[in-house]
């Protein structure tokens, strides 16, 4: 099974009213974890990779990571570029061989981004790669200082029509409550499921992307704060919201904080119970199992996509 674009696995998920999960690779560990608890559980997957994970690990190294997971595993694997912010970084990931990429021009005004992601999908289209758009804006607890700005950042359904037709998207991240990070809610998680529902009625059978999903499993915060780290008040997205959301036309769940947090609260745990070892694979290994059974849990109980590869 080669690297494979998103088409199939968002055209099979918004019919079997599940989603994939979209994860953020930034080493071997992350992508041997993710990767093996996929093939556990026969799932498709899409691996993603931010500028700032090229960045660190490099393009090429990240690739042939991948590519050694496809091989080992023989699963549909989809390489996406998570946050693309211009068609040059677009277009080198393209060329490197990613078969999806996103184009994020949520800041932008309205025509602007359509002009931004247009030219991406104009160039990816031809070369067999598939694009994201985003339409509204994802906002931080700290970015929101009041209801009306907080409003102001939602995706408004009553542009999402134009925006697809216009760009010639494949995917469509909107903006519904969710938020990067460790820290989404202040008070009771909240997400705005009628702007969701009035997306999926003006696109129908179109698939949508969630960003900012980590549910910042309590487990992990509380081992952090047990072994020496501070991260009073992180709250992610409930499961149940994220398995609701996934039975309706979203179709790409995007995770990242909760691989950092069970990979960062795994090696805490394991370097103060044995603050002797120095040997990289003593800490680095059962991070990578923690990142393998948070991914099994996420595909089993969360995303609904065990036995769909
Ligand atoms: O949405 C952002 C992802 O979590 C990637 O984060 O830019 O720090 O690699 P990063
Ligand atoms: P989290 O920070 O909630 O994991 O979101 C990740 C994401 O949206 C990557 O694009
Ligand atoms: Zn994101």
């Amino acid at each position: 099974m080669p690297i494979v674009t998103s088409k199939e696995m968002f055209e099979k998920a918004y019919a079997g009213g599940y989603a994939i999960g979209a994860f953020n690779v930034n080493n071997m560990e992350i992508v041997q974890g993710i990767t093996e608890a996929a093939k556990e559980v026969n799932a498709p997957l899409i691996l993603q990779v931010s500028a700032g994970a090229r960045k660190y690990a490099n393009h090429t190294y990240l690739m042939k990571l991948i590519e050694a997971a496809v091989s080992e595993t023989g699963l549909p694997i989809c390489v996406h570029l998570d946050h693309g912010d211009t068609f040059e970084l677009c277009k080198s990931c393209i060329d490197g061989g990613f078969t999806s990429v996103m184009i994020d021009g949520s800041h932008l005004p309205f025509e602007e981004n359509i002009r931004l992601t247009r030219q991406v999908v104009d160039y990816a289209h031809p070369r067999g790669v598939v694009v994201e758009g985003e339409l509204g804006r994802l906002a931080g607890i700290e970015d929101a200082v009041n209801v009306s700005e907080q409003e102001a950042a939602f995706t408004d359904p009553a542009q999402v029509e134009e925006f697809v037709e216009r760009t010639g998207v494949d995917s469509l991240a909107i903006a519904i409550g969710t938020s990067h990070g460790a820290f989404k809610f202040k008070g009771e998680p909240r997400l705005r499921f009628d702007i969701l529902e009035e997306v999926q009625k003006r696109l129908p059978g179109f698939p949508i992307v969630l960003h900012g999903a980590s549910s910042v499993i309590p487990e992990y915060v509380e081992m952090i704060n047990r072994y020496g780290g501070n991260m009073a008040g992180a709250k992610g997205v409930p499961e149940e919201m994220l398995r609701k959301a996934a039975s309706m036309a979203v179709c790409k769940i995007n995770i990242d904080s909760d691989l950092r947090l069970a990979m960062t609260a795994t090696i805490r745990k394991y370097l103060a119970e044995n603050p002797s070892h120095f040997d990289p694979r003593q800490y680095l290994g059962p991070a990578r199992n923690a990142i393998k059974e948070l991914v099994k849990h996420k595909i089993i109980h969360v995303l609904g996509c065990d036995g769909k590869a």
